[in-house]
């Protein structure tokens, strides 16, 4: 028996600094400068120079420099332009997030076909600074074009970036780290939680979708191409959290079932959640539904993305503990309840009629993904009703939720395949229903949860897990549920391979910012997303892509807030073949932590820690010892596992 301290060193880390920090990628400023050069066409003296605050680049007639930023950047560009030898010159500026899109005459797109077009100078005029309007706010770009279009000699003594993402936050005091000994899951944890962070934004600069509602924009060949900008109020207060960084900058209640888990172990940040949130629950319908997305996207009913907003609201307050606001937005939160149960028909299951989803094909029907979903709601709404005291509501929804579970297990399962079909009248095994049917323990067994996670896993293709329900698809979106539900499953290698493999691709993939996660590509790797028929519309910053960050910490570490807050938790590690993990967040209530080794697939040195005025317990399956608190409290593990634990720290003796 020895002390875990002895070889692991403190658990606690000295209040101003953060773990790990150097692999948050967010920038340590937020006036950047370009770190490199991509790309030099024609004649430009010195472009290197303008990797410095001041530099002195000379552009001799029609020449270009592509700057990149090493990691996907956000915000207003600035260019200082020392002379120019004819007033006629003009100097352009293009984006792009991915280097396929690089381009002197266009940025990437954010419209439905075609390319954005140039933010133009009117250098000619004379030295000094020239930046566009607030509206032309770039909100995802590694790569940046300075272009000169005319035979004048222009000098330019710098190109900056004024950083407008996350607009509240301290872009490197993350509340949450993560570490590991595999680094690939490492940087991947981190580019989740700077995904997320690029993606919220200050709420005044949302929708750069100008051309979404615009039927009549046929193809754009260059040289013309798109206008662009973000100038759209898409919530109240000063941030809030979109889908995409580029685009939509919208807020859509899908995407954040994702990303919210994902902000609340890293940044923290739940106050852009809960701006986003209330711009939705502002458009609730009389008859209780929510909107597919907010404002100023059209309005359209989505079934799945409803039931998404009512999973955020019971997310906000498990990891915030507002009971006030929960309190207040009780009333709508059922109210958005009865709206999805009046779907359920005699069968016990759902009918679905409202259809937009993520843009996948087939949401109609007794689909299985609703109705999971729909059944996972149904529990949250329970332990909400608990908290709130309102006992009529909870048994009602108890009662519905059980007849869907057997609904959808006699009449979903398809025993042959070992997977749930999307809907009575189809062969399609979804993914988005097969996940969600685990995490929301739709699946009648352990067992079947066991069958189902290796059905998903026995698809996998060369860049990951595919979703045959929106076409040749992998959707990053979806594969986020998909690894809850392999951890849910036990599997939890399964999960980490499926995070080297996929996550792994999207992130070192040249075509990729190395930085920031895409929405969605192709099954045979090209970066080509299905619904979207405009490959330079495709966002390389997307908060649904970032599941791996929540379920690391979650699962993987094992640290689980189960009350408001965390007031209870459990502790459940699911290393895999990791070998080492330390991890830990903070909440209203304070810190929860997590140290361990194993060595042949057993727990040889570990300590955890929670606020002390919390209770939680245990799950160390065939692990045999004994807990010791800092208080010198000592509890033995009874077939590994321990409850009605005290907050604080405490160390496993072995
Ligand atoms: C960046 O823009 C913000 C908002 O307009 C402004 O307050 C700030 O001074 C700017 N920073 C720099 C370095 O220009
Ligand atoms: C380089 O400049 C030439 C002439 O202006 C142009 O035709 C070509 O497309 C440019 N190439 C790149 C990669 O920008
Ligand atoms: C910039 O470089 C040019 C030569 O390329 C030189 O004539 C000019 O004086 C330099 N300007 C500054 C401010 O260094
Ligand atoms: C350069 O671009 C500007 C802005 O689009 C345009 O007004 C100007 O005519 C262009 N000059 C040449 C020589 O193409
Ligand atoms: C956003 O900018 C466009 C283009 O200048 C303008 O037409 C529109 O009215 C602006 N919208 C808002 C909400 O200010
Ligand atoms: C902003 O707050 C006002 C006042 O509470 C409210 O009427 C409005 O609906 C809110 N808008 C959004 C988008 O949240
Ligand atoms: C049932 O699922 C299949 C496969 O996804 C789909 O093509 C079909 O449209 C679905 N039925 C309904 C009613 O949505
Ligand atoms: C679902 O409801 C629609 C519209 O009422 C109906 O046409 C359809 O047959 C129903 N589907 C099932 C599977 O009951
Ligand atoms: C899952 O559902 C089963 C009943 O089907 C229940 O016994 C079990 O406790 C549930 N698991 C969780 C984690 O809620
Ligand atoms: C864990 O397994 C993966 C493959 O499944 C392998 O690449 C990796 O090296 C393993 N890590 C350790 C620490 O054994
Ligand atoms: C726990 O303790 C902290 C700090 O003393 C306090 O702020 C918090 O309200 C307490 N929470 C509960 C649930 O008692
Ligand atoms: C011990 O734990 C294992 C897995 O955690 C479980 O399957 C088994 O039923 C438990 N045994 C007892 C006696 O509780």
């Amino acid at each position: 028996m020895y002390l875990a301290t002895l070889l692991l060193g403190p658990l606690t880390v000295a209040a101003s600094l953060v773990p790990y920090d150097k692999y948050i990628l967010a920038p340590k400023t937020r006036d950047l400068v370009p770190t490199s050069i991509h790309n030099v066409n024609g004649s430009v003296t010195n472009a290197i120079s303008l990797t410095r605050p001041s530099g002195n680049a000379t552009f001799h007639g029609v020449s270009s420099v592509t700057y990149d930023f090493g990691i996907n950047v956000a915000g207003l560009v600035s260019l200082d332009v020392g002379s120019a030898s004819s007033s006629a010159a003009f100097l352009g500026v293009t984006f792009s997030e991915s280097s396929l899109w690089v381009n002197e005459l266009a940025s990437d797109a954010t419209g439905d076909s075609g390319l954005d077009t140039p933010l133009w100078f009117p250098v000619g005029k004379g030295p000094g600074e020239y930046k566009p309007e607030e509206k032309h706010i770039r909100g995802g770009f590694r790569y940046l074009t300075i272009v000169s279009n005319t035979t004048a000699i222009v000098q330019v003594n710098g190109v900056r970036v004024n950083y407008t993402a996350a607009p509240d936050q301290d872009l490197r005091a993350y509340t949450g780290y993560f570490h590991s000994d595999d680094e690939l899951i490492n940087k991947i944890w981190y580019a989740g939680a700077y995904t997320n962070q690029i993606c919220t934004i200050d709420p005044k600069q949302g929708n750069s979708l100008v051309h979404l509602m615009d039927d009549s924009s046929t193809d754009i060949e260059l040289p013309e191409t798109a206008t662009w900008w973000n100038n759209y109020t898409i919530t109240n207060g000063s941030s809030t959290i979109t889908d995409g960084a580029k685009r939509d900058r919208l807020v859509w209640p899908g995407d954040m079932s994702i990303a919210l888990e994902s902000i609340a172990v890293s940044t923290g940040d739940l106050y852009s959640v809960r701006t986003a949130l209330e711009s939705l629950f502002v458009l609730q319908k009389a008859d209780g539904r929510l909107p597919y997305a907010g404002k100023p996207f059209f309005d359209a009913a989505s079934y799945t993305y409803h039931l998404h907003s009512l999973i955020g609201a019971s997310y906000l307050y498990r990891f915030s503990g507002d009971k006030k606001w929960l309190t207040q937005h009780w009333s709508q939160y059922k109210r958005g309840v009865q709206w999805a149960i009046s779907s359920v028909d005699s069968t016990g299951l759902a009918n679905i009629t409202a259809k937009s989803d993520w843009l996948r094909f087939g949401m109609g029907g007794h689909n299985v993904e609703a109705n999971a979903i729909l059944y996972y709601v149904l529990q949250d709404a329970q332990t909400l009703a608990g908290e709130l005291r309102d006992t009529s509501s909870a048994a009602k929804w108890k009662r519905i939720a059980e007849k869907i579970k057997i609904a959808a297990n006699k009449k979903l399962w398809d025993d042959e395949n070992g997977l749930y079909t999307d809907n009575q009248t189809t062969t399609l095994h979804p993914q988005d229903g097969n996940a969600w049917a685990i995490k929301a323990n739709l699946t009648d067994s352990a067992k079947r949860s066991t069958i189902v996670s290796n059905a998903l896993k026995a698809r996998w293709g060369k860049y990951g897990a595919p979703a045959p329900e929106a076409g040749k698809t992998v959707s990053p979106f979806i594969s986020g549920f998909e690894l809850q539900a392999h951890f849910l499953a036990n599997k939890p290698n399964s999960a980490l391979d499926l995070i080297r493999l996929q996550w792994g691709f999207m992130l070192n993939d040249p075509r990729m910012t190395q930085s920031t996660f895409i929405e969605g590509y192709s099954t045979d790797g090209s970066l080509h997303y299905a619904p979207y028929s405009n490959d330079p519309r495709v966002s390389h910053a997307h908060g649904w892509s970032t599941g791996p960050t929540y379920a690391l910490t979650a699962y993987a570490a094992g640290i689980q807030l189960i009350g408001a807050s965390g007031s209870t938790w459990s502790f459940t590690p699911q290393p895999g073949n990791l070998t080492f993990i330390d991890a830990g967040f903070t909440t209203s209530l304070g810190k929860f932590a997590a140290k361990f080794r194993t060595s042949g697939g057993k727990f040889v040195q570990l300590s955890f820690a929670a606020p002390s005025n919390t209770t939680g317990s245990v799950s160390l399956p065939g692990t045999k010892g004994t807990l010791v608190s800092k208080r010198g409290k000592r509890v033995v593990l009874s077939n590994g596992s321990a409850t009605g634990l005290s907050g604080g720290t405490w160390e496993l003796h072995v």
